[in-house]
């Protein structure tokens, strides 16, 4: 328990940090010109269409058939594949510079190698010309949690090997059709919490887990699967890059990442072990990958707590990793408390959480129940739909930790948003302030330093969300429903970030006034 005098002087500290940080004034021209600011889905989330014109199953169908997301699936989501067009019309008055969006593996090569589906690829090329006959850049991830259900019954998918292979053929594929036009590749979304959710804790598809760790396991191993399917993703992940700098960036002229699910993590305390415990979970959430990416191998801690079940890397496939990307993808959505739980190194048999050895909290009351990620609460509570925390300090700390421990790589904000329960209302004030807090802070790091280039809002529309299914959302415009067109409405934050995006040369000052103007419009027009 902490005292109530630690809380307020908590309560202290992050009032004068704000102050510090000036975050308000701002405009869209403070930022470089070829930065770019955008917002994303991804396939699985926002198509539908899902049994059409020959897609075949994703891991993420099989996974919500099951009834595991809330009973929710993708079969009709936001029913982007009919609507596509109308959709970019929405961004072009939305003023996006930029739409970050997946390819549906499935869709495109329906048993995860072999023929490509002649429909899928036109559907691509569709959205791909829509997108750059309005001017908006098509930054394209590969890899979105949804590989082919085909591969996962071939050969447990990320379990295995072939994968690299199978991987870098589509991804060639997609380098061959679509890269004459599109310049930003991201291989895996949010590759650290794939392995995490899907081979640890099982909440994310394909759901592999095994008693005592995670919920309901049926098949799985949280000991060995999280790492060993990590060394296929980096192998693969390289496998691809390497193809496409070899075959592909001459002529091209486009750059090659990965995404990570990225934090700011603090020290519940000022305790020396709640110091050291911070950088180790540091080292397990983010260097797992990053140290791989930069300097070819694991970090030392993961070596010594995990011993024998994480994979070596041959020198060969650590030359083939160090260095295989142009940039680094983040999704940053909330800061996270560490505490030290060293006595979970005691356990007989460990996963991936008793490895690190920490308890992870959004929250700072040492009573709220320990919850992994801001994903886990909602497994553990379904009904609830907490915001998260709004800490723009952090992101800018986790930008400057980029800079200091991996040499400041060029970077793109992929994610970052707030989350609403779903249908609350179309004056998501707490969405602009949070949205306003975060690129503010994004200023300050470049600012000061800091290499990112692009930032990309969470989510454009109001799509099936991994955990929640279709009760939170964190989209700028609202999609309803009940409504057999599924309209989209959009929301206070939709209004707000066009204007920052439309008006260049005003400052804050017009944001914040906007607020207020936008408010007392949206009581007068969109009150439901
Ligand atoms: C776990 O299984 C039980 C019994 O089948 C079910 O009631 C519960 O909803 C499941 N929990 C999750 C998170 O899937
Ligand atoms: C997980 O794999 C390890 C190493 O192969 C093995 O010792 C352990 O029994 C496996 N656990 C389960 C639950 O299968
Ligand atoms: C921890 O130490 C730092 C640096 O000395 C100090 O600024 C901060 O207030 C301390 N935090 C807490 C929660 O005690
Ligand atoms: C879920 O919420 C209920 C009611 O708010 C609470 O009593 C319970 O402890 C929560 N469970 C978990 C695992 O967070
Ligand atoms: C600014 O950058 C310098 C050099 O990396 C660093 O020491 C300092 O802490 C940074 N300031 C902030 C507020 O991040
Ligand atoms: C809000 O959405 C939830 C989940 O889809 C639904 O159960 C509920 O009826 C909706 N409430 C309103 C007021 O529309
Ligand atoms: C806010 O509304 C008032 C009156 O409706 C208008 O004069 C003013 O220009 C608006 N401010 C902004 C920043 O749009």
């Amino acid at each position: 328990m902490l005292s109530l005098s630690y809380f307020f002087l908590f309560l202290l500290i992050n009032i004068s940090v704000v102050e510090v940080l000036g975050v308000d004034k701002f405009s869209r021209d403070d930022f470089p010109p070829d930065f770019v600011f955008g917002s994303g889905t991804s396939a699985y989330q926002v198509e539908g269409a899902a049994n059409e014109d020959g897609r075949g199953p994703s891991i993420w169908d099989s996974f919500s058939h099951s009834g595991k997301m809330h009973g929710a699936n993708g079969d009709i989501a936001c029913d982007q594949y009919h609507k596509y067009k109308d959709d970019v019309q929405l961004m072009v008055d939305t003023g996006l510079e930029a739409y970050r969006f997946s390819i549906s593996w499935s869709r495109l090569i329906p048993n995860g190698r072999g023929p490509v589906n002649p429909k899928g690829l036109q559907y691509y090329n569709n959205l791909i010309n829509e997108l750059s006959s309005n001017g908006i850049q098509p930054h394209v991830t590969l890899h979105h949690n949804d590989f082919p259900q085909a591969l996962e019954d071939k050969y447990g998918g990320w379990l295995s090997r072939e994968m690299v292979k199978d991987f870098t053929a589509y991804a060639d594929v997609c380098f061959r059709n679509f890269g004459d036009r599109v310049l930003h590749w991201a291989t895996m979304n949010e590759a650290n919490v794939f392995a995490i959710g899907s081979y640890n804790g099982g909440y994310l598809p394909p759901g592999h887990c095994s008693s005592p760790f995670g919920i309901n396991c049926t098949r799985g191993n949280s000991s060995t699967e999280p790492y060993l399917a990590t060394h296929h993703i980096l192998l693969a992940h390289a496998s691809a890059a390497r193809l496409y700098k070899e075959k592909y960036q001459k002529q091209q002229h486009g750059f090659i990442g990965i995404n990570l699910l990225a934090f700011g993590l603090h020290p519940l305390t000022n305790k020396t072990k709640d110091v050291i415990a911070t950088q180790r979970a540091m080292d397990f959430l983010i260097g797992w990958y990053a140290d791989p990416l930069v300097y070819g191998d694991y970090p030392d801690v993961m070596k010594k707590n995990v011993g024998s079940r994480l994979p070596a890397f041959t020198n060969l496939e650590s030359n083939l990793v160090k260095g295989s990307f142009d940039f680094l993808g983040l999704n940053y959505y909330a800061m996270i408390y560490i505490k030290d739980d060293s006595s979970k190194l005691n356990m007989e048999v460990r996963d991936f959480d008793a490895d690190m050895a920490v308890s992870l909290s959004v929250f700072r009351d040492e009573t709220e129940v320990e919850y992994y990620l801001p994903y886990r609460a909602a497994i553990q509570n379904d009904t609830s739909v907490n915001e998260f925390p709004t800490t723009p300090w952090a992101l800018q700390e986790l930008l400057e930790y980029f800079k200091q421990a991996y040499g400041n790589p060029p970077i793109y904000i992929h994610e970052n948003g707030q989350k609403t329960q779903r249908n609350s209302s179309l004056e998501d004030e707490s969405r602009v302030n949070y949205l306003h807090g975060h690129i503010g802070a994004l200023l300050d790091a470049l600012r000061n330093g800091s290499n990112t280039r692009g930032y990309f809002q969470w989510a454009f529309l109001d799509v099936l969300e991994l955990l929640d299914g279709y009760e939170s959302s964190f989209g700028l415009y609202y999609v309803d429903l009940d409504d057999p067109d599924l309209k989209r409405q959009p929301k206070l934050s939709a209004h707000w970030y066009s204007h920052f995006l439309k008006t260049k040369g005003v400052s804050s000052d017009g944001f914040i006034k906007l607020e207020k103007n936008l408010t007392a419009f949206s009581h007068a027009h969109f009150s439901r």
